[in-house]
């Protein structure tokens, strides 16, 4: 049976780009024959400065966010990484597999640590292989993400391969990224060359799932576009990075594509797009927003939820560490 793993790092508020990008499609590869395994991954979160309380805060609220989205622990094994201590185990084994150079290679090292890497953690640096034992401790071959985690999949692909090659065995599988859709790269709002991203200063460049229907509204108001209508046509989006976005967000929350969406309001202004959009954006996300704050009121639910989601997951990773040490000579 096939395994999907994939995860989610438990800083500020889960925006839009992760909504469609990754938990949305989450819920998607759910039941259908195959095991999902969706984490929250709090130990990557603490790779840069995270106030102890806001942590504790934003694991919840995350947790909250994956049930409230349809992600069922019935279906799928929802838990938080660091009750998992296979997974960072796994990943010294992997500090010692992936090479310097690899790790320098990495966009988004070099774009968190800015000029000043001297003073970057260290566990920024060794990140990727975090990641690729996430993965790798279930033996997991599909991995949904957006289009910004594809570095980072390739190294954990490089990771097995060199694994399996040093040892003389066929032990890790090399994971697939799935990165599918209209929404794998959800931009700004206020910057149609940068991602949309929790991390972005201006509040006003993203969603968040908490926004209520008035603020959602004013971001849409708000956004970027050029003084053009809408194109008449796709191909007419090209070299308008903000419009296009716009149409991709349309079509993702929709379920829809960027044809259709085009079909229905190509040649109009920006002014009858955007309050459209914003009424599908809040249809589709209010009811997320009130049951995430439903659940948040008593975490004791989500917190049930993310302990019995670990043990489950442990039973899986716990045998796969334990042949990895024997692969490597390690006496358990
Ligand atoms: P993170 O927490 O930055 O983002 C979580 C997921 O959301 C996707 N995403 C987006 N998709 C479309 N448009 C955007 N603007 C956008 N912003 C974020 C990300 O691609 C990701 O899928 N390193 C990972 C977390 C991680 C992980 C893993 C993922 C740790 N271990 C193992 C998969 C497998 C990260 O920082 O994602």
């Amino acid at each position: 049976k096939p395994r999907v793993f994939s995860g989610i790092q438990p800083t500020n508020h889960l925006q839009l780009g992760n909504y469609l990008g990754a938990v949305k499609r989450f819920v998607d590869m759910q039941g259908s024959g195959i095991e999902t395994l969706y984490c929250i991954v709090d130990l990557h979160a603490i790779t840069v400065w995270q106030d102890p309380a806001d942590l504790t805060r934003a694991t919840r609220e995350l947790a909250a966010g994956y049930l409230a989205s349809g992600l069922d622990p019935a279906k799928s094994i929802l838990f938080n990484q660091a009750r998992v201590p296979e997974h960072t185990q796994l990943a010294w084994v992997f500090n010692c597999v992936a090479r310097m150079g690899w790790l320098n290679r990495m966009t988004q090292f070099k774009d968190k640590a800015g000029k000043n890497r001297e003073n970057a953690s260290v566990g920024l640096f060794a990140y990727p292989n975090l990641m690729a034992a996430d993965i790798l401790t279930y033996h997991a071959t599909k991995v949904p993400v957006g289009e910004d985690q594809k570095q980072h999949l390739e190294l954990a692909r490089d990771i097995a391969i060199k694994f399996n090659n040093d040892f003389g065995v066929d032990f890790f599988p090399v994971p697939d990224p799935i990165i599918e859709g209209v929404a794998t790269r959800v931009m700004s709002l206020r910057d149609g060359s940068k991602k949309m991203s929790k991390s972005d200063p201006s509040d006003m460049s993203r969603i968040n799932l908490t926004d209520d229907a008035d603020t959602i509204a004013k971001k849409f108001r708000k956004a970027k576009t050029d003084p053009e209508p809408l194109a008449e046509t796709v191909e007419g989006l090209a070299g308008r990075p903000e419009a296009r976005n716009l149409v991709n967000i349309y079509a993702a929350l929709g379920d829809s594509t960027a044809e259709a969406v085009i079909a229905e309001f190509g040649g109009r202004s920006f002014s009858e797009f955007k309050p459209k959009l914003a009424d599908l954006a809040v249809a589709k996300l209010s009811p997320l927003s009130s049951e995430m704050s439903r659940l948040m009121q008593d975490p004791t639910e989500i917190d049930r939820v993310l302990e019995a989601g670990a043990e489950r997951a442990r039973t899986i990773a716990a045998p796969i560490l334990k042949r990895t040490y024997d692969i490597v000579g390690i006496v358990t």
